[in-house]
């Protein structure tokens, strides 16, 4: 059976199906609730019930106090919903709402994508997952010597599964470690998550993202993410590879696009010798032939400093207002 939830105080709502948890289902709807351990210790995704009967999915070993009892607290991670419900839970509202953690997680996967190009597949432990927003970012460690601070590029509702798209640059020794192969036995410090690069869930304007180079990933996460929550109208975005490496995630981008008819897809190659500038007004080229009022649009602009900066100044230059632009600058 499916069932319909409401989350107050935002009056946000999400469906359950199946035996799905409460909680699994509204991380898959792109909600960022407050949860630790899905598995029933940490009490930390309590919610209360306002409304409705729930089914328990699982026992918890969380003690809950007489009067969490009395005010018909429950925990979503074991309970999924046998009627309708209305509750009221704790959500994240801003990258200030995410807690720092720290988390060793086993390397599930390397994968190429192209020849200075891995995909970094890492797992968390089933009772210790990282929340975070999508387009944040985390610092990961190997041992000692080797540590990167990049952009998540997957959907915080597959919470378990973090994805990194990590390019080779000289001299990098986390890089390095990663193209030498790392297998199932290796461990990753994951410590995070950083960045303010997040969606502004809030607005309904239509979503525009430009990136350049491996400024994808963090778009990628936040393209997702707004796929989840199907909140805009439309979604657009310009990719601008410059490199070598090229559109090193083409097939997925024009899946997007194949499967969702507000979703417009627009790949742009330069040569390696373009210069930031070049390569900022041939996206917006790309973005004001397909919006003519940017006034009406959130941009979302990720890769090198020097490319966002440059799209920066044309954006705001054509009439975008500040406020509906994030910037997220990615190392390189
Ligand atoms: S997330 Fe830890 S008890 Fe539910």
């Amino acid at each position: 059976m499916s069932a319909r939830v409401q989350v107050q105080p935002s009056g946000r709502e999400f469906i359950v199906d199946g035996n799905d948890s409460l909680l699994e289902a509204a991380l898959h709807a792109g909600l960022s609730l407050d949860y630790g351990c899905s598995a029933g210790n940490c009490g930390k995704c309590k919610a209360r019930v306002v409304s409705g009967q729930l089914h328990r999915l699982r026992h918890s070993d969380h003690a809950f106090t007489a009067a969490e009892k009395a005010a018909g607290m429950v925990l979503m991670c074991c309970h999924t919903a046998a009627t309708d419900l209305v509750i009221e839970a704790r959500e994240a509202h801003g990258a200030a709402d995410m807690p720092l953690q720290t988390i060793d997680a086993r390397v599930r996967a390397v994968r190429p994508m192209g020849e200075d190009m891995r995909l970094l597949h890492l797992q968390t432990p089933r009772g210790n997952r990282l929340r975070f927003l999508a387009g944040q970012s985390a610092r990961l460690s190997i041992g000692a010597g080797a540590a990167a601070s990049l952009p998540i590029a997957s959907c915080p509702c597959d919470e378990r599964n973090l994805h990194f798209h990590v390019c080779r640059y000289a001299g990098d020794a986390f890089a390095e470690r990663v193209f030498a192969g790392l297998t199932g036995a290796d461990s990753v410090r994951v410590e995070g998550p950083r960045g303010e690069f997040v969606l502004d869930e809030a607005s309904a304007r239509p979503l525009v993202f430009v990136a350049f180079d491996t400024g994808f990933a963090p778009v990628k996460s936040l393209i997702e993410h707004a796929m989840a929550l199907e909140a805009a109208e439309t979604l657009h975005l310009v990719w601008v590879a410059s490199a070598g490496r090229g559109h090193y995630l083409d097939n997925l981008c024009r899946a997007w696009s194949d499967a969702l008819d507000n979703f417009r897809y627009e790949p742009i190659s330069a040569p390696p010798e373009a210069s930031a500038d070049a390569l900022a007004g041939a996206a917006l080229e790309r973005l004001r032939q397909a919006h003519s009022r940017l006034e009406e649009v959130d941009a979302y602009v990720a890769g090198p400093a020097s490319c966002t900066q440059a799209a920066e100044l044309l954006l705001l230059e054509r009439g975008l207002p500040r406020a509906q632009l994030r910037l997220g600058t990615a190392e390189g």
